[in-house]
Protein backbone atom coordinates (compact mmCIF):
# COMPACT_ATOMS: atom_id res chain seq x y z
CA UNK A 1 0.00 0.00 0.00
CA UNK A 2 2.61 2.47 1.11
CA UNK A 3 4.88 2.02 -2.14
CA UNK A 4 1.99 2.67 -4.53
CA UNK A 5 2.33 6.17 -5.28
CA UNK A 6 -1.37 6.95 -6.25
CA UNK A 7 -3.90 6.13 -3.95
CA UNK A 8 -6.81 4.34 -6.45
CA UNK A 9 -10.49 2.84 -4.84
CA UNK A 10 -11.45 -0.58 -5.79
CA UNK A 11 -13.86 -2.54 -4.54
CA UNK A 12 -11.50 -4.67 -2.74
CA UNK A 13 -9.61 -1.40 -1.50
CA UNK A 14 -12.37 1.52 -0.48
CA UNK A 15 -11.37 4.44 0.39
CA UNK A 16 -13.09 3.32 3.89
CA UNK A 17 -10.62 0.69 4.83
CA UNK A 18 -8.07 1.01 7.20
CA UNK A 19 -4.68 1.21 5.64
CA UNK A 20 -1.22 1.19 7.18
CA UNK A 21 2.28 2.54 6.35
CA UNK A 22 5.30 -0.20 6.40
CA UNK A 23 3.09 -3.09 6.51
CA UNK A 24 3.94 -5.48 4.49
CA UNK A 25 0.61 -7.39 2.11
CA UNK A 26 1.52 -10.39 4.06
CA UNK A 27 -0.66 -8.92 7.25
CA UNK A 28 -3.72 -8.54 4.48
CA UNK A 29 -2.89 -12.07 2.73
CA UNK A 30 -2.93 -13.74 6.40
CA UNK A 31 -5.98 -12.51 7.42
CA UNK A 32 -7.27 -13.51 4.04
CA UNK A 33 -5.58 -16.94 4.15
CA UNK A 34 -7.22 -17.78 7.19
CA UNK A 35 -3.67 -18.20 8.68
CA UNK A 36 -4.94 -17.04 12.01
CA UNK A 37 -7.31 -18.74 14.46
CA UNK A 38 -10.67 -19.78 13.97
CA UNK A 39 -13.87 -20.92 15.55
CA UNK A 40 -12.81 -23.63 17.80
CA UNK A 41 -9.18 -22.39 18.30
CA UNK A 42 -7.79 -22.21 21.75
CA UNK A 43 -6.33 -19.03 21.49
CA UNK A 44 -3.41 -18.45 24.92
CA UNK A 45 -4.20 -21.56 26.97
CA UNK A 46 -7.59 -19.99 28.12
CA UNK A 47 -9.86 -18.90 25.27
CA UNK A 48 -11.89 -20.97 23.31
CA UNK A 49 -12.59 -18.78 20.16
CA UNK A 50 -16.57 -19.10 19.60
CA UNK A 51 -18.23 -16.95 16.80
CA UNK A 52 -16.85 -13.89 14.40
CA UNK A 53 -18.11 -10.62 15.94
CA UNK A 54 -16.43 -8.60 13.15
CA UNK A 55 -13.49 -8.28 10.98
CA UNK A 56 -11.34 -5.59 9.24
CA UNK A 57 -8.34 -5.42 7.45
CA UNK A 58 -5.69 -6.57 9.29
CA UNK A 59 -7.78 -8.31 12.21
CA UNK A 60 -10.56 -10.25 13.32
CA UNK A 61 -12.80 -10.22 16.41
CA UNK A 62 -14.66 -13.33 17.89
CA UNK A 63 -16.62 -13.56 20.76
CA UNK A 64 -14.50 -16.27 23.07
CA UNK A 65 -15.43 -18.05 26.19
CA UNK A 66 -12.39 -19.15 28.94
CA UNK A 67 -11.85 -22.99 28.85
CA UNK A 68 -12.06 -22.94 32.73
CA UNK A 69 -15.27 -20.96 33.53
CA UNK A 70 -17.10 -21.18 30.01
CA UNK A 71 -19.73 -18.18 31.45
CA UNK A 72 -16.61 -15.86 31.07
CA UNK A 73 -16.81 -14.58 27.65
CA UNK A 74 -14.46 -12.03 26.22
CA UNK A 75 -14.61 -10.34 22.91
CA UNK A 76 -10.88 -11.48 21.60
CA UNK A 77 -9.18 -9.86 18.19
CA UNK A 78 -6.32 -11.73 16.48
CA UNK A 79 -3.73 -9.59 14.41
CA UNK A 80 -1.56 -11.35 11.99
CA UNK A 81 2.43 -10.77 13.90
CA UNK A 82 3.60 -9.16 10.74
CA UNK A 83 1.36 -6.13 11.32
CA UNK A 84 3.37 -5.26 13.81
CA UNK A 85 6.53 -5.41 12.34
CA UNK A 86 9.49 -2.87 13.58
CA UNK A 87 6.93 -1.78 16.63
CA UNK A 88 7.04 -2.32 20.47
CA UNK A 89 4.01 -5.13 20.83
CA UNK A 90 4.39 -5.24 24.30
CA UNK A 91 4.89 -1.62 25.21
CA UNK A 92 2.14 -0.72 22.98
CA UNK A 93 -0.81 -2.91 24.21
CA UNK A 94 0.40 -2.16 28.10
CA UNK A 95 -0.35 1.83 27.62
CA UNK A 96 -3.78 0.97 25.68
CA UNK A 97 -4.69 -1.12 28.67
CA UNK A 98 -3.69 1.60 30.96
CA UNK A 99 -6.51 4.40 29.33
CA UNK A 100 -9.24 2.87 31.65
CA UNK A 101 -11.81 5.38 30.28
CA UNK A 102 -15.59 4.64 30.26
CA UNK A 103 -15.25 5.45 26.68
CA UNK A 104 -12.75 3.86 25.62
CA UNK A 105 -12.60 0.17 24.39
CA UNK A 106 -10.95 -1.60 27.48
CA UNK A 107 -8.15 -4.47 26.83
CA UNK A 108 -8.17 -6.61 29.39
CA UNK A 109 -5.74 -9.26 28.52
CA UNK A 110 -3.04 -10.05 25.61
CA UNK A 111 -0.69 -12.46 23.86
CA UNK A 112 1.12 -13.25 21.34
CA UNK A 113 2.78 -16.04 19.05
CA UNK A 114 4.80 -16.14 16.86
CA UNK A 115 2.34 -16.09 14.22
CA UNK A 116 -0.28 -13.48 15.61
CA UNK A 117 -0.92 -11.42 18.57
CA UNK A 118 -3.99 -11.38 20.40
CA UNK A 119 -6.13 -9.37 22.97
CA UNK A 120 -9.28 -9.66 24.29
CA UNK A 121 -12.23 -6.73 25.61
CA UNK A 122 -15.79 -6.53 26.82
CA UNK A 123 -18.10 -7.80 24.70
CA UNK A 124 -20.05 -4.79 24.06
CA UNK A 125 -23.93 -5.03 23.14
CA UNK A 126 -24.65 -2.94 19.93
CA UNK A 127 -24.14 -1.62 16.83
CA UNK A 128 -21.07 0.64 15.38
CA UNK A 129 -21.85 4.26 14.06
CA UNK A 130 -21.51 3.12 11.07
CA UNK A 131 -23.84 0.42 10.90
CA UNK A 132 -26.71 3.11 12.78
CA UNK A 133 -25.50 5.73 9.90
CA UNK A 134 -26.91 3.17 6.81
CA UNK A 135 -30.67 3.96 8.26
CA UNK A 136 -30.11 7.83 7.63
CA UNK A 137 -28.02 10.81 9.27
CA UNK A 138 -27.77 11.74 12.83
CA UNK A 139 -30.21 14.25 14.43
CA UNK A 140 -27.92 17.42 15.96
CA UNK A 141 -28.92 16.22 19.72
CA UNK A 142 -28.33 12.29 18.75
CA UNK A 143 -25.07 13.74 17.30
CA UNK A 144 -23.94 15.87 20.33
CA UNK A 145 -24.44 12.29 22.75
CA UNK A 146 -22.79 10.17 20.49
CA UNK A 147 -19.71 12.48 20.01
CA UNK A 148 -19.10 14.11 23.20
CA UNK A 149 -18.12 11.16 25.05
CA UNK A 150 -16.31 10.25 22.42
CA UNK A 151 -14.58 13.67 22.30
CA UNK A 152 -13.49 12.92 26.07
CA UNK A 153 -12.12 9.71 25.20
CA UNK A 154 -9.60 11.10 22.62
CA UNK A 155 -8.99 13.66 24.97
CA UNK A 156 -7.85 10.80 27.33
CA UNK A 157 -6.00 8.88 24.83
CA UNK A 158 -3.86 11.91 24.03
CA UNK A 159 -3.59 12.42 27.94
CA UNK A 160 -2.38 9.21 27.75
CA UNK A 161 0.14 10.08 24.77
CA UNK A 162 -1.35 8.10 22.43
CA UNK A 163 -3.14 9.00 18.94
CA UNK A 164 -6.14 6.06 17.92
CA UNK A 165 -5.09 7.79 13.81
CA UNK A 166 -8.52 5.69 12.88
CA UNK A 167 -11.34 7.51 14.06
CA UNK A 168 -14.12 6.88 11.91
CA UNK A 169 -17.88 5.31 12.23
CA UNK A 170 -16.89 1.87 11.99
CA UNK A 171 -14.47 2.30 15.09
CA UNK A 172 -17.14 4.35 17.17
CA UNK A 173 -19.19 1.26 18.78
CA UNK A 174 -22.56 2.64 20.53
CA UNK A 175 -23.27 -0.06 23.20
CA UNK A 176 -26.02 -0.55 25.06
CA UNK A 177 -26.50 -0.81 29.22
CA UNK A 178 -29.24 -1.21 30.43
CA UNK A 179 -31.23 -0.16 27.53
CA UNK A 180 -29.08 3.32 27.46
CA UNK A 181 -26.28 4.18 24.93
CA UNK A 182 -23.19 4.56 25.56
CA UNK A 183 -20.76 5.53 22.88
CA UNK A 184 -17.23 3.74 22.68
CA UNK A 185 -13.62 4.26 20.35
CA UNK A 186 -13.15 0.67 19.38
CA UNK A 187 -10.29 -1.20 17.56
CA UNK A 188 -6.63 0.79 19.29
CA UNK A 189 -5.34 -2.07 16.86
CA UNK A 190 -3.46 1.27 14.57
CA UNK A 191 -2.74 3.52 17.54
CA UNK A 192 0.35 4.57 18.15
CA UNK A 193 2.34 6.97 20.68
CA UNK A 194 1.49 10.47 19.50
CA UNK A 195 4.44 11.87 18.09
CA UNK A 196 5.45 7.78 16.86
CA UNK A 197 6.17 7.12 12.97
CA UNK A 198 4.13 3.92 12.34
CA UNK A 199 0.82 5.37 10.50
CA UNK A 200 -2.36 3.83 9.39
CA UNK A 201 -5.98 5.27 8.61
CA UNK A 202 -8.77 5.47 6.39
CA UNK A 203 -7.92 7.57 3.96
CA UNK A 204 -12.08 8.64 3.81
CA UNK A 205 -11.38 10.22 7.03
CA UNK A 206 -7.69 10.83 7.28
CA UNK A 207 -5.96 14.16 7.70
CA UNK A 208 -4.16 15.24 4.81
CA UNK A 209 -0.73 15.05 6.41
CA UNK A 210 -1.60 11.34 7.65
CA UNK A 211 -2.60 10.65 4.04
CA UNK A 212 0.69 11.42 3.13
CA UNK A 213 2.57 9.53 5.38
CA UNK A 214 0.67 6.85 4.43
CA UNK A 215 1.25 7.40 0.93
CA UNK A 216 4.89 8.11 1.55
CA UNK A 217 4.78 11.23 -0.70
CA UNK A 218 6.82 14.54 -1.54
CA UNK A 219 4.64 16.33 0.92
CA UNK A 220 4.88 13.68 4.06
CA UNK A 221 7.16 16.12 5.92
CA UNK A 222 4.41 17.54 8.26
CA UNK A 223 4.71 16.09 11.62
CA UNK A 224 2.50 13.57 12.54
CA UNK A 225 0.85 14.41 15.74
CA UNK A 226 -2.52 13.58 17.94
CA UNK A 227 -4.33 16.26 15.58
CA UNK A 228 -4.17 13.80 12.89
CA UNK A 229 -7.40 12.30 15.21
CA UNK A 230 -9.28 16.07 15.63
CA UNK A 231 -8.88 15.37 11.61
CA UNK A 232 -10.59 12.36 11.88
CA UNK A 233 -13.10 12.86 14.30
CA UNK A 234 -14.22 16.28 12.38
CA UNK A 235 -14.74 14.38 9.21
CA UNK A 236 -16.40 11.78 11.24
CA UNK A 237 -18.96 14.67 12.80
CA UNK A 238 -19.79 16.04 8.99
CA UNK A 239 -20.28 12.69 7.35
CA UNK A 240 -22.89 11.43 10.43
CA UNK A 241 -24.51 14.84 10.41
CA UNK A 242 -24.81 15.34 6.46
CA UNK A 243 -24.87 11.88 5.25
CA UNK A 244 -22.68 9.93 2.95
CA UNK A 245 -24.27 11.98 -0.10
CA UNK A 246 -23.29 15.12 1.15
CA UNK A 247 -20.25 13.86 3.01
CA UNK A 248 -17.23 15.61 0.47
CA UNK A 249 -14.92 13.13 -0.63
CA UNK A 250 -17.54 10.69 -0.07
CA UNK A 251 -17.58 9.57 -3.69
CA UNK A 252 -13.74 10.35 -4.26
CA UNK A 253 -12.12 7.71 -6.69
CA UNK A 254 -8.76 8.92 -6.76
CA UNK A 255 -5.99 10.24 -4.46
CA UNK A 256 -6.43 13.43 -6.45
CA UNK A 257 -10.17 13.69 -5.67
CA UNK A 258 -9.82 12.80 -1.93
CA UNK A 259 -7.56 16.12 -1.76
CA UNK A 260 -9.96 18.10 -3.34
CA UNK A 261 -12.14 16.82 -1.03
CA UNK A 262 -9.81 18.38 2.21
CA UNK A 263 -10.02 22.17 0.24
CA UNK A 264 -14.15 21.53 0.73
CA UNK A 265 -14.25 20.36 4.18
CA UNK A 266 -11.87 23.28 5.15
CA UNK A 267 -13.82 26.20 3.25
CA UNK A 268 -17.23 25.07 2.93
CA UNK A 269 -17.59 22.01 4.92
CA UNK A 270 -21.64 22.35 4.91
CA UNK A 271 -23.64 21.73 2.15
CA UNK A 272 -26.14 24.43 1.58
CA UNK A 273 -29.14 21.73 1.34
CA UNK A 274 -27.80 20.05 4.43
CA UNK A 275 -29.08 20.45 8.06
CA UNK A 276 -31.70 23.26 7.42
CA UNK A 277 -33.34 23.07 11.09
CA UNK A 278 -29.74 25.34 11.81
CA UNK A 279 -30.13 28.34 10.69
CA UNK A 280 -28.30 32.06 11.57
CA UNK A 281 -25.37 32.02 13.89
CA UNK A 282 -25.25 28.70 15.33
CA UNK A 283 -25.06 27.44 11.67
CA UNK A 284 -22.02 29.70 11.16
CA UNK A 285 -20.92 29.13 13.72
CA UNK A 286 -20.68 25.02 13.19
CA UNK A 287 -19.14 26.06 9.56
CA UNK A 288 -16.42 27.66 11.41
CA UNK A 289 -15.77 24.70 14.02
CA UNK A 290 -16.23 21.91 11.27
CA UNK A 291 -13.45 24.31 9.24
CA UNK A 292 -11.00 24.66 11.85
CA UNK A 293 -11.12 20.62 12.78
CA UNK A 294 -10.28 19.96 9.32
CA UNK A 295 -7.87 22.55 8.62
CA UNK A 296 -4.96 21.59 6.83
CA UNK A 297 -2.41 22.78 8.31
CA UNK A 298 -2.50 20.66 11.53
CA UNK A 299 -1.56 23.21 14.42
CA UNK A 300 -4.74 25.54 13.24
CA UNK A 301 -6.93 22.29 14.86
CA UNK A 302 -7.91 22.70 18.18
CA UNK A 303 -7.21 20.41 20.66
CA UNK A 304 -10.10 17.46 21.78
CA UNK A 305 -10.65 19.69 24.93
CA UNK A 306 -11.36 22.58 22.99
CA UNK A 307 -13.43 20.38 20.11
CA UNK A 308 -15.44 18.78 22.95
CA UNK A 309 -16.48 22.47 24.50
CA UNK A 310 -17.35 23.46 20.68
CA UNK A 311 -19.69 20.26 20.40
CA UNK A 312 -22.03 22.91 22.32
CA UNK A 313 -23.08 24.18 19.16
CA UNK A 314 -25.18 21.19 17.94
CA UNK A 315 -27.39 21.55 20.57
CA UNK A 316 -28.03 25.98 20.35
CA UNK A 317 -31.25 25.03 17.66
CA UNK A 318 -32.70 23.15 21.03
CA UNK A 319 -32.23 25.87 22.92
CA UNK A 320 -33.75 27.96 21.04
CA UNK A 321 -37.13 25.93 20.87
CA UNK A 322 -36.98 25.59 24.69
CA UNK A 323 -36.02 29.07 25.39
CA UNK A 324 -39.26 30.01 22.98
CA UNK A 325 -41.14 28.02 25.27
CA UNK A 326 -39.70 29.08 28.29
CA UNK A 327 -40.34 32.67 27.27
CA UNK A 328 -44.57 31.93 26.10
CA UNK A 329 -44.67 29.68 29.61
CA UNK A 330 -43.40 32.65 31.24
CA UNK A 331 -45.46 34.90 29.86
CA UNK A 332 -48.54 33.00 31.00
CA UNK A 333 -46.94 32.85 34.55
CA UNK A 334 -46.68 36.29 34.53
CA UNK A 335 -50.88 36.60 33.90
CA UNK A 336 -51.37 34.94 36.46
CA UNK A 337 -49.14 36.22 38.90
CA UNK A 338 -50.43 39.59 37.77
CA UNK A 339 -54.15 38.34 38.47
CA UNK A 340 -53.39 36.52 41.72
CA UNK A 341 -51.48 40.02 42.90
CA UNK A 342 -54.97 41.92 41.67
CA UNK A 343 -57.45 39.20 43.90
CA UNK A 344 -54.64 39.64 46.98
CA UNK A 345 -54.63 43.41 47.02
CA UNK A 346 -58.76 43.78 46.10
CA UNK A 347 -59.33 40.67 48.95
CA UNK A 348 -56.80 42.55 51.77
CA UNK A 349 -58.83 46.06 51.03
CA UNK A 350 -62.03 44.13 51.12
CA UNK A 351 -61.36 42.54 54.26
CA UNK A 352 -59.89 45.76 55.63
CA UNK A 353 -62.96 47.85 54.95
CA UNK A 354 -65.02 44.73 56.46
CA UNK A 355 -63.25 45.28 59.73
CA UNK A 356 -63.67 48.92 59.57
CA UNK A 357 -67.44 48.41 58.43
CA UNK A 358 -68.14 46.28 61.42
CA UNK A 359 -66.28 48.68 64.01
CA UNK A 360 -68.77 51.57 63.26
CA UNK A 361 -71.57 49.01 63.18
CA UNK A 362 -70.61 47.94 66.84
CA UNK A 363 -70.32 51.60 67.61
CA UNK A 364 -73.22 53.14 66.35
CA UNK A 365 -75.91 50.56 68.03
CA UNK A 366 -74.23 50.24 70.91
CA UNK A 367 -74.24 54.66 71.02
CA UNK A 368 -78.29 53.42 70.21
CA UNK A 369 -78.27 51.42 72.90
CA UNK A 370 -76.72 53.66 75.27
CA UNK A 371 -78.78 56.42 74.25
CA UNK A 372 -82.03 54.73 74.65
CA UNK A 373 -80.87 54.13 78.30
CA UNK A 374 -80.01 57.26 78.97
CA UNK A 375 -83.69 58.24 78.12
CA UNK A 376 -85.31 55.77 80.21
CA UNK A 377 -83.89 56.78 83.23
CA UNK A 378 -83.76 54.41 85.79
CA UNK A 379 -85.64 51.67 83.88
CA UNK A 380 -82.77 51.52 82.33
CA UNK A 381 -80.13 50.65 84.81
CA UNK A 382 -79.64 46.96 83.62
CA UNK A 383 -79.48 47.80 80.31
CA UNK A 384 -76.65 49.80 80.89
CA UNK A 385 -74.78 46.59 82.33
CA UNK A 386 -76.11 44.51 78.75
CA UNK A 387 -74.50 47.50 77.49
CA UNK A 388 -71.42 47.05 78.86
CA UNK A 389 -71.41 43.17 78.30
CA UNK A 390 -72.37 43.99 74.52
CA UNK A 391 -69.11 46.10 74.31
CA UNK A 392 -67.45 43.36 75.68
CA UNK A 393 -68.61 41.30 73.13
CA UNK A 394 -68.27 42.99 70.47
CA UNK A 395 -64.27 44.39 71.43
CA UNK A 396 -63.63 40.41 71.30
CA UNK A 397 -65.27 39.98 67.87
CA UNK A 398 -63.06 43.44 66.73
CA UNK A 399 -60.00 41.08 67.79
CA UNK A 400 -61.13 38.24 66.22
CA UNK A 401 -61.60 39.85 63.27
CA UNK A 402 -58.64 42.03 63.64
CA UNK A 403 -56.63 38.42 63.95
CA UNK A 404 -58.24 37.34 60.90
CA UNK A 405 -57.25 40.10 58.68
CA UNK A 406 -53.57 39.38 59.91
CA UNK A 407 -53.81 36.18 59.48
CA UNK A 408 -54.87 36.99 55.88
CA UNK A 409 -52.21 39.41 55.29
CA UNK A 410 -49.41 37.39 56.41
CA UNK A 411 -50.83 34.79 53.64
CA UNK A 412 -50.83 36.96 51.03
CA UNK A 413 -47.47 38.46 52.27
CA UNK A 414 -46.16 34.59 51.56
CA UNK A 415 -47.86 34.45 48.06
CA UNK A 416 -46.67 37.76 47.11
CA UNK A 417 -42.76 36.57 48.41
CA UNK A 418 -43.43 33.18 45.96
CA UNK A 419 -44.26 34.66 43.32
CA UNK A 420 -41.46 36.90 43.67
CA UNK A 421 -39.20 34.07 43.78
CA UNK A 422 -40.49 32.17 40.91
CA UNK A 423 -40.49 35.61 38.74
CA UNK A 424 -37.00 35.74 39.75
CA UNK A 425 -36.28 32.35 38.65
CA UNK A 426 -37.46 32.65 35.56
CA UNK A 427 -35.32 35.38 35.74
CA UNK A 428 -37.44 38.86 34.48
CA UNK A 429 -36.52 41.63 36.81
CA UNK A 430 -39.32 44.05 35.16
CA UNK A 431 -41.47 41.38 37.02
CA UNK A 432 -40.29 41.02 40.25
CA UNK A 433 -40.17 44.98 39.73
CA UNK A 434 -43.44 44.96 39.45
CA UNK A 435 -44.38 42.80 42.45
CA UNK A 436 -42.54 44.72 44.69
CA UNK A 437 -44.40 47.95 43.51
CA UNK A 438 -47.69 46.01 43.94
CA UNK A 439 -46.71 44.78 47.24
CA UNK A 440 -45.83 48.81 48.22
CA UNK A 441 -48.88 49.45 47.17
CA UNK A 442 -50.55 46.63 49.14
CA UNK A 443 -48.83 48.09 52.35
CA UNK A 444 -50.13 51.59 51.97
CA UNK A 445 -53.64 50.16 51.39
CA UNK A 446 -53.08 48.06 54.81
CA UNK A 447 -51.54 51.23 56.53
CA UNK A 448 -54.24 53.52 55.60
CA UNK A 449 -56.96 50.94 56.61
CA UNK A 450 -55.33 50.23 59.80
CA UNK A 451 -55.04 53.97 60.64
CA UNK A 452 -58.81 54.42 60.01
CA UNK A 453 -59.54 51.43 62.49
CA UNK A 454 -57.27 52.81 65.35
CA UNK A 455 -59.39 55.89 64.51
CA UNK A 456 -62.89 54.22 65.02
CA UNK A 457 -61.82 52.29 67.72
CA UNK A 458 -60.72 55.24 70.05
CA UNK A 459 -63.44 57.29 69.30
CA UNK A 460 -65.89 54.17 69.81
CA UNK A 461 -63.70 54.22 73.18
CA UNK A 462 -64.36 57.90 74.02
CA UNK A 463 -68.03 57.48 73.01
CA UNK A 464 -68.45 54.63 75.13
CA UNK A 465 -66.67 55.95 78.51
CA UNK A 466 -68.43 59.23 77.87
CA UNK A 467 -72.27 57.44 78.23
CA UNK A 468 -70.99 55.37 80.78
CA UNK A 469 -70.16 58.70 82.44
CA UNK A 470 -73.27 60.36 81.76
CA UNK A 471 -75.32 57.26 82.81
CA UNK A 472 -73.10 56.91 85.94
CA UNK A 473 -74.30 60.05 86.76
CA UNK A 474 -78.12 60.04 86.07
CA UNK A 475 -78.05 56.85 88.17
CA UNK A 476 -76.37 58.97 90.89
CA UNK A 477 -79.21 61.67 90.27
CA UNK A 478 -82.10 59.45 90.69
CA UNK A 479 -80.47 57.75 93.64
CA UNK A 480 -80.61 60.88 95.45
CA UNK A 481 -84.01 61.58 93.85
CA UNK A 482 -85.27 58.08 95.48
CA UNK A 483 -83.77 58.80 98.60
CA UNK A 484 -86.03 62.33 98.65
CA UNK A 485 -88.94 60.43 98.15
CA UNK A 486 -88.27 57.31 101.10
CA UNK A 487 -87.46 60.62 103.63
CA UNK A 488 -90.65 62.41 102.79
CA UNK A 489 -92.87 59.14 102.40
CA UNK A 490 -91.27 58.65 106.30
CA UNK A 491 -92.40 62.01 107.07
CA UNK A 492 -96.02 61.34 105.58
CA UNK A 493 -96.79 58.06 107.70
CA UNK A 494 -95.58 59.79 110.73
CA UNK A 495 -97.72 62.43 110.45
CA UNK A 496 -100.91 60.16 109.38
CA UNK A 497 -99.69 58.34 112.75
CA UNK A 498 -100.29 61.14 114.63
CA UNK A 499 -103.29 62.64 113.37
CA UNK A 500 -104.80 59.02 113.85
CA UNK A 501 -103.55 59.28 117.36
CA UNK A 502 -105.49 62.63 117.99
CA UNK A 503 -108.24 61.17 116.16
CA UNK A 504 -108.77 58.61 118.47
CA UNK A 505 -108.63 60.79 121.73
CA UNK A 506 -111.00 62.68 120.40
CA UNK A 507 -113.24 59.60 120.09
CA UNK A 508 -112.72 58.74 123.15
CA UNK A 509 -113.40 62.48 124.67
CA UNK A 510 -117.15 62.92 122.88
CA UNK A 511 -119.43 60.24 125.44
CA UNK A 512 -117.53 61.25 128.70
CA UNK A 513 -118.37 65.07 127.87
CA UNK A 514 -122.53 64.69 126.89
CA UNK A 515 -123.22 66.47 124.20
CA UNK A 516 -120.74 69.49 124.20
CA UNK A 517 -123.68 72.21 122.99
CA UNK A 518 -125.77 70.38 120.77
CA UNK A 519 -128.46 67.98 120.84
CA UNK A 520 -128.38 64.49 118.56
CA UNK A 521 -131.20 64.77 115.42
CA UNK A 522 -133.97 62.87 115.78
CA UNK A 523 -134.35 59.04 114.94
CA UNK A 524 -135.25 58.47 111.30
CA UNK A 525 -134.87 62.33 110.34
CA UNK A 526 -132.87 61.48 107.54
CA UNK A 527 -130.29 64.21 107.62
CA UNK A 528 -127.73 63.81 110.31
CA UNK A 529 -125.61 67.55 111.09
CA UNK A 530 -122.06 66.81 111.94
CA UNK A 531 -121.24 67.66 115.72
CA UNK A 532 -119.71 71.25 116.15
CA UNK A 533 -116.20 69.69 116.90
CA UNK A 534 -112.04 70.53 116.07
CA UNK A 535 -111.47 66.95 115.87
CA UNK A 536 -109.23 65.62 112.50
CA UNK A 537 -111.07 63.69 110.48
CA UNK A 538 -110.26 60.23 110.38
CA UNK A 539 -108.34 60.12 107.28
CA UNK A 540 -107.04 57.35 105.52
CA UNK A 541 -103.56 57.05 105.16
CA UNK A 542 -102.65 58.43 101.63
CA UNK A 543 -99.23 59.15 100.56
CA UNK A 544 -99.75 62.18 98.53
CA UNK A 545 -99.00 65.61 100.81
CA UNK A 546 -102.06 67.30 101.55
CA UNK A 547 -103.35 69.61 99.12
CA UNK A 548 -105.04 72.35 101.78
CA UNK A 549 -103.20 73.54 104.36
CA UNK A 550 -104.71 72.47 107.97
CA UNK A 551 -106.73 74.99 109.40
CA UNK A 552 -110.01 75.77 111.79
CA UNK A 553 -112.97 73.03 110.59
CA UNK A 554 -115.18 74.36 108.04
CA UNK A 555 -118.70 73.96 108.41
CA UNK A 556 -120.60 70.85 106.75
CA UNK A 557 -122.16 70.64 103.82
CA UNK A 558 -126.00 70.43 103.67
CA UNK A 559 -127.00 68.04 102.36
CA UNK A 560 -124.19 66.05 101.20
CA UNK A 561 -123.45 63.09 103.72
CA UNK A 562 -119.51 63.85 104.96
CA UNK A 563 -116.77 61.76 105.04
CA UNK A 564 -116.38 62.44 108.75
CA UNK A 565 -116.96 58.89 110.95
CA UNK A 566 -120.58 59.28 112.44
CA UNK A 567 -121.72 56.89 115.67
CA UNK A 568 -123.36 53.43 113.66
CA UNK A 569 -127.01 53.76 113.55
CA UNK A 570 -127.55 50.96 116.02
CA UNK A 571 -125.43 53.28 117.93
CA UNK A 572 -128.65 55.39 118.53
CA UNK A 573 -130.92 53.92 121.44
CA UNK A 574 -127.52 53.47 123.41
CA UNK A 575 -127.54 57.23 123.16
CA UNK A 576 -130.85 57.31 124.10
CA UNK A 577 -130.77 54.53 126.80
N1 LIG B 1 -15.62 -5.58 22.19
C1 LIG B 1 -16.44 -5.76 21.15
N2 LIG B 1 -17.72 -6.09 21.39
C2 LIG B 1 -18.56 -6.27 20.38
N3 LIG B 1 -18.21 -6.15 19.07
C3 LIG B 1 -16.96 -5.83 18.79
C4 LIG B 1 -15.99 -5.60 19.79
N4 LIG B 1 -14.83 -5.31 19.21
C5 LIG B 1 -15.05 -5.32 17.89
N5 LIG B 1 -16.31 -5.64 17.61
C6 LIG B 1 -16.91 -5.79 16.27
O1 LIG B 1 -15.92 -6.19 15.40
C7 LIG B 1 -15.73 -5.22 14.38
C8 LIG B 1 -14.26 -5.13 14.05
O2 LIG B 1 -13.59 -4.74 15.19
P1 LIG B 1 -12.33 -3.77 15.09
O3 LIG B 1 -11.71 -3.72 16.44
O4 LIG B 1 -12.74 -2.52 14.49
O5 LIG B 1 -11.39 -4.53 14.17
P2 LIG B 1 -10.76 -4.18 12.75
O6 LIG B 1 -9.35 -3.84 13.01
O7 LIG B 1 -10.92 -5.41 12.04
O8 LIG B 1 -11.54 -3.05 12.19
C9 LIG B 1 -16.30 -3.95 14.92
O9 LIG B 1 -16.75 -3.10 13.92
C10 LIG B 1 -17.43 -4.48 15.78
O10 LIG B 1 -18.56 -4.73 14.98
MG1 LIG C 1 -12.07 -1.31 12.87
Amino acid sequence: MTSSEDLVATRTRPFATTVAAGVADDARNEVEAGDLPGPGSIVGHHYRLMRLLGEGNFGKVYVAERIDVPEHRVALKVLPRSFYVGRNVERELVMLAKIGHPHVVQLMDHGMTSDYVWLTMPVYEGETLGERLARGPLDLREAHDIFLPIARALQALHAAGLRHQDVKPENIFLARFAGRMHPIVLDLGVAAEKDGSFVAGTALYAAPEQLAAILDTENAEVPLSEKMDVYCFGATVLRSLVGEKRFPGAKALTRRQVIDSHQVRATTPLDDDALPELTDEPRQKLVRYLSRWMAIPPEERPDMNEVAEELDVLLEPERERERAEEIARFAQRRALARARVAAAVVLVAVAALGGVALWKRETLRLAGELEEARTRGAESFDKLDTCVASHAVAKREAQVCTGELEHEREEHEKTLTSLAAASKEGGCDDVVEQMRDLRGQLNLERKKHEEELKTEREAHKAEIDKLTRDLQAERAALEEERAACETSKKDLMSANESLKAERDACALEKPAGGGGGGSLPPAGSGSPVAPPSSDPPDVPYDPEPPKAPLGPPQPPPTAAPTTLASPPDDAAPAEAQ
